[in-house]
Formats: structure tokens, sequence, C-alpha cells
């Protein structure tokens, strides 16, 4: 599926609104991500802990919010952070992409144009773990 530029603007302009609300005092690396499902987008910011392996990814918290609200099949995520080079989601977030949004268009961008990638989940995660 093709997703219109409007759209993906739209998005871009999602993931980077919800990295301004990013909880990230003891990295101070804010990353924002906004998902589209269902004509509808989700966004989320990562949310660090003082018990550091309690920290969620940005990407998981925005998936998350789109499943809370009722979506299945997630068509595309945006993954934004403030650097000079575009961040893929780590491999936790990759596995939580396989159940939710194995297809999906997964756009990582920054505040250059020029920097952005694009990729499927088979170039990030090509043996995802699923159920034998
Ligand atoms: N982080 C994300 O939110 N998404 C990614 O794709 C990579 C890492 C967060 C986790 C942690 O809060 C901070 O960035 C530094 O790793």
């Amino acid at each position: 599926m093709t997703i219109p530029a409007a759209t993906l603007d739209e998005l871009r302009r999602r993931a980077r609104g919800a990295a301004a609300h990013a909880y990230a005092p003891y990295s101070r690396f804010p990353v924002g991500a906004a998902v589209l499902a269902d004509a509808a987008i989700h966004s989320g910011a990562n949310v660090e802990n003082a018990s550091y392996g309690l920290s969620v990814c940005a990407e998981r918290n925005a998936i998350f919010q789109a499943v809370s609200h009722g979506a299945r099949r997630i068509e595309a995520i945006c993954v934004y952070t403030p650097t000079s080079a575009a961040v893929t989601p780590c491999g936790a977030c990759l596995q939580v992409i396989r159940e939710f949004a194995p297809d999906a268009l997964i756009v990582c961008c920054t505040d250059d144009d020029g920097g952005e990638r694009r990729y499927r989940l088979g170039e990030l995660l090509p043996a995802a773990f699923r159920l034998p």
C-alpha cells in the first residue's frame, strides 16, 4: 500500500512532536514515534526509569497506543530523533513491529530531510522470532 505524501508529512510532524514529550533524563536522547493504523495516527515518546531496564522506547509506546485504541494492523511507522543521522528501531521494538506491523513502511527521520531512511521489517529483522 502506498502512503500518500501528505500522510507521511503528518507522521513526521507527529513523531517530532512526540519527541518533545520524551522523558529521557538518563540518556538525554529524546525519541518520538508515530504510527498509522486504520487512518488514524498514534504517537509516543521514550519514557525512561531510574531502574534503566524499565525504560520503554518511543516506537513501542506509539504502537501500544495504537493497539490500545483497537488497531491491529499498522501501515506505517515513523521514528524521529534530533540527530544528524537517522536511527533505526532497536531489536525489541523490531520484534513488536513484527507483531503489529510486519508489512509497514518504517521511516526514520531527523531534522534533515536528506537524511531520511526508509525500511521494511525484513531488512532490519529478517529472522524475527515467531511461534512454530
Ligand atoms: N530509544 C528509543 O526510544 N527508540 C529507539 O529506536 C532507540 C532507543 C530510546 C531508549 C532510551 O530511552 C534512549 O533512546 C537511549 O537509548
